[in-house]
């Protein structure tokens, strides 16, 4: 199979002394893959890579990262200079349209994203049903899941118009997350206002009350953006691998996403932002201890993990990481606010970067590390904090979701496995089955 992307160059593989050529794909950065599109049809044998760490599972215009040096782009921009230069707004416009928008398409998008900021009135009932603790993931996923009955329109054509598909998910998904923290705090909810911009908006959402008005804060509003921005996009991980592969089967845009969102909450994945606050909480507690967490991280014996250190991908720097840190020193400092949780990251941080078991194994602080400590100074609680990774991940999942079905060669993802149960076998009819029971 030959796509725009294939070389003449080719991949010799020898398979019981049978020779194979195998095409080779190159990407615009010089990413090389061998195309194995056909070698179960040629050979008859198909690759095994749990947990796919060298399986492409697609082409991608939208974002490219360099795990060795610690690079990531969307559509071609550096991170640091969209979260230095861009809200997210523009960011997200970027992702789903391949260009920042001009002037007029900023207003268009932004006016969209006020249109649509309401959810269905009868939607809100639904958050009177779950219990009281429910974890916001649960009902974030449960919510934008149900968006398909309310706006069942979106579900025909979705492609039709790619601006209203999207500003409705990544509006309504704001309000939805607002609104379960207003619930769950038992306080009145606080609607969308069209004056406020989309981080401002949220903020708004989240902390003004009738008996006490929210001041909206500039550099709050900044460091929002900027956090989003750090995770609108990170290519095939395993949220946006499962909002393609679900969409995949063709079901509706709100279903794709929140089967997303249900990735994302593992604690291994975005759940991790909730998990290094708590860390960082009961190291507090235990008067700063940290080098027992680190000697437990290190501990074979022990499955703890040092949470927010390593990454699939990285293996070096992740340039998220570095960005918010400084945001986060940014913050505190604007709100006057001092966290002693800061200090504990830092010197964690300090010691593992000189440590051998962490150098030996590239282990470094990622996007998590820093996030929760951001959000904790604004006043966002720690079982919020995924959701706030959900709420900057949108963008990103739409993007990867639209190119997913513009692409001709799309197919259902359906990948295959090695049978390793039991051999063919006869049944032994019951009544036999009941005699060697009995017999026994
Ligand atoms: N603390 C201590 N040791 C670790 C850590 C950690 N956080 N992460 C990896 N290691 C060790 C492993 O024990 C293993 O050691 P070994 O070779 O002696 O057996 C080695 O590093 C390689 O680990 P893998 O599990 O093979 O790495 P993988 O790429 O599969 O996992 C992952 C990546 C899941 C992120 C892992 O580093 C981890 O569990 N980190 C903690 C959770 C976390 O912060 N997740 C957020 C990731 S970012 C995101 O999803 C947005």
């Amino acid at each position: 199979m030959i796509d725009k992307f294939t070389t003449d160059k080719t991949a010799e593989l020898v398979i019981e002394g049978q020779k194979y050529s195998l095409p080779i794909i190159e990407g615009s950065e010089g990413e090389k893959a061998i195309d194995i599109r056909n070698l179960r049809q040629d050979t008859g044998y198909i690759t095994l890579d749990k947990g796919y760490m060298n399986t492409g599972s697609c082409t991608s215009g939208i974002t490219y990262l360099d795990g060795a040096k610690g690079i990531l782009s969307y559509r071609g921009y550096s991170i640091e200079d969209l979260a230095e230069n861009c809200s997210f707004v523009e960011v997200a416009y970027l992702l789903l349209h391949g260009h920042l928008p001009t002037d007029d398409e900023y207003q268009h998008f932004s006016y969209l994203l006020g249109r649509f900021a309401l959810i269905h009135e009868d939607m809100i009932h639904f958050f009177d049903h779950f219990p009281p603790n429910a974890a916001p993931m649960a009902i974030l996923s449960s919510m934008v899941n149900s968006l398909s009955n309310f706006y069942p329109e979106m579900t025909e054509n979705p492609l039709e118009d790619i601006d209203i598909m999207a500003t409705r998910l990544i509006s309504k998904v704001r309000t939805i997350a607002a609104f379960t923290y207003k619930k769950s705090m038992g306080s009145p909810l606080v609607y969308p206002r069209h004056d406020l911009s989309y981080c401002a908006n949220f903020l708004n959402m989240m902390f003004d009350s009738p008996v006490k008005p929210y001041a909206i804060n500039d550099d709050v509003v900044r460091a929002l953006n900027k956090i989003l921005i750090l995770h609108a996009d990170h290519e095939q991980n395993c949220s946006t691998s499962t909002v393609r592969l679900v969409g995949s089967a063709r079901v509706n845009l709100y279903a794709s996403i929140s089967a997303g969102i249900s990735a994302l909450w593992g604690p291994l994945h975005g759940g991790a932002n909730q998990a290094v606050v708590e860390m960082l909480e009961d190291i507090y507690e235990s008067d700063g201890d940290y080098q027992n967490y680190i000697n437990r991280a290190k501990d074979p014996s022990d499955p703890f993990r040092l949470v927010g250190f390593g990454h699939r991908v990285y293996k070096s720097h992740d340039p998220r990481s570095r960005i918010i840190k400084a945001a986060c020193d940014e913050v505190l400092d604007t709100l006057k606010v001092s966290d002693p949780l800061l200090d504990i990251a830092k010197e964690l941080e300090e010691v593992t970067l000189n440590d051998e078991f962490f150098i030996e194994r590239n282990l470094y602080p990622n996007v998590d590390f820093y996030s929760g400590i951001i959000y904790r100074a604004i006043g966002i609680p720690s079982n919020m904090f995924t959701v706030m990774f959900a709420l900057g991940r949108l963008p990103g999942w739409i993007a990867q979701w639209k190119e997913m079905w513009d692409d001709p060669d799309w197919r259902i993802g359906r990948p295959r496995q090695i049978y390793i149960g039991p051999k063919r076998r006869p049944l032994t009819p019951k009544e036999e089955r009941k005699k060697r029971e009995s017999d026994t």
